[in-house]
């Protein structure tokens, strides 16, 4: 059964921080190379924020941006959703902050720990706020400093990673033919083992032992991501159109989270759908978590790609595991 709700987006910003690291960077740190990244990635570059740029000041500058770019008062908005695994601190949330930098005097908000799923699961919660009648405009971002939990010891992973925020703005949506047409999360905590940050939580706070034991860290079973990605994604997309009465051929454009081209181009094989309609930016960006969805929707109506009445597909699957697709009708 689809779950329609009455929201749409109506404006997309984000917030790269300037320093470009290519490949040719990252042989400079670990034993890697630009072939290895490129052919089993899909990366050529990310971007690093400098020390002291945390997810709540690059989450500002994507909202700032879009605010500016939308012509909205940070008063008019009534709800801030942060959806990040790097928060500035524990506490206060980095909605908070973000709150207090813009001004958004009438805002209440709270950050959300999805990974890679983080912002879908952050715009599903926000869209049923501004469906339900509660808000008119609510923000979401997704922002994420990975290299500030990145081992750059570890080959494996700290290639893959890179530092972004995305926002968007939520609105009511006025007819059936725009925003929200259904939406579809789960979670499979029996993947959590696979890709996690082991302390710095209650079960092991941060201590000599921890720092000396590099536990403070992303790690990851790749491999084992890998596999649960690429069945899921492409699980996940069939599943959501078919119950919806539509096929792959319906859709104008997917927007997948940018965990590695591979895993894009095989949910993109099994839905037969190609290139033009699909966004890829990892080349440019790398792995920036909560950021990727928010960052090529940025890079699609940047494009042109993105049109008033296209069906869209977002779809992602992160640490979690967490899953989430939602399908919708782009509303500009
Ligand atoms: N440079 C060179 N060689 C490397 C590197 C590197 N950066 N990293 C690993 N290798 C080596 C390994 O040591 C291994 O060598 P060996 O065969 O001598 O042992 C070899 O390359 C192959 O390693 P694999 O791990 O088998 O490589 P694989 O093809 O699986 O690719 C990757 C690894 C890119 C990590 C892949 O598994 C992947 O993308 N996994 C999913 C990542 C993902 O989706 N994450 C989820 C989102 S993140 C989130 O939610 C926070």
């Amino acid at each position: 059964m689809s779950q329609r709700i009455a929201a749409k987006i109506t404006g997309v910003a984000g917030y790269l921080p300037p320093r470009v690291v290519t490949n040719a960077d990252m042989e400079k740190i670990v034993d890697t190379s630009d072939e290895w990244i490129r052919t089993r990635t899909g990366i050529r570059e990310r971007r690093f924020a400098e020390p002291g740029m945390a997810a709540s000041h690059m989450g500002t500058e994507a909202a700032k941006k879009l605010l500016a770019d939308r012509g909205v008062n940070p008063e008019e908005i009534g709800l801030i959703v942060v959806a990040t695994v790097t928060p500035d601190m524990f506490f206060p949330a980095t909605a908070c902050l973000i709150q207090d930098r813009l001004g958004a005097s009438n805002a209440w908000g709270f950050d959300l720990s999805g990974a890679c799923s983080g912002f879908l699961y952050a715009l599903t919660v926000a869209a049923q706020f501004v469906g339900a009648g509660t808000h008119k405009k609510a923000l979401v971002v997704g922002s994420d400093v990975m290299t500030s939990i990145l081992d750059f010891t570890d080959r494996a992973t700290c290639v893959l990673f890179g530092d972004g925020a995305g926002a968007v703005l939520v609105e009511p949506a006025t007819s059936d033919t725009e925003g929200i047409i259904d939406f579809v999360h789960d979670v499979d905590g029996s993947g959590g083992c696979n890709l996690y940050m082991p302390a710095g939580g209650s079960l092991h706070p941060a201590s000599h032992e921890t720092v000396e034991k590099r536990m403070h860290y992303v790690h990851q079973e790749g491999q084992q991501v890998f596999k649960y990605a690429v069945r899921r994604m492409s699980d996940l997309a069939c599943e959501v159109l078919q119950r919806n009465g539509l096929s792959s051929r319906d859709l104008s454009l997917v927007v997948p989270h940018q965990a590695n081209l591979r895993i894009i181009r095989a949910m993109q094989e099994r839905l037969g759908m190609d290139d033009s309609k699909v966004i890829v930016n990892i080349d440019r960006y790398g792995n920036t978590t909560a950021a990727t969805i928010p960052l090529g929707l940025k890079d699609a109506v940047e494009q042109g790609r993105l049109r008033k009445g296209d069906l869209v597909l977002l779809i992602a699957v992160g640490a979690g595991y967490t899953t989430g697709a939602i399908l919708m009708r782009w509303a500009y």
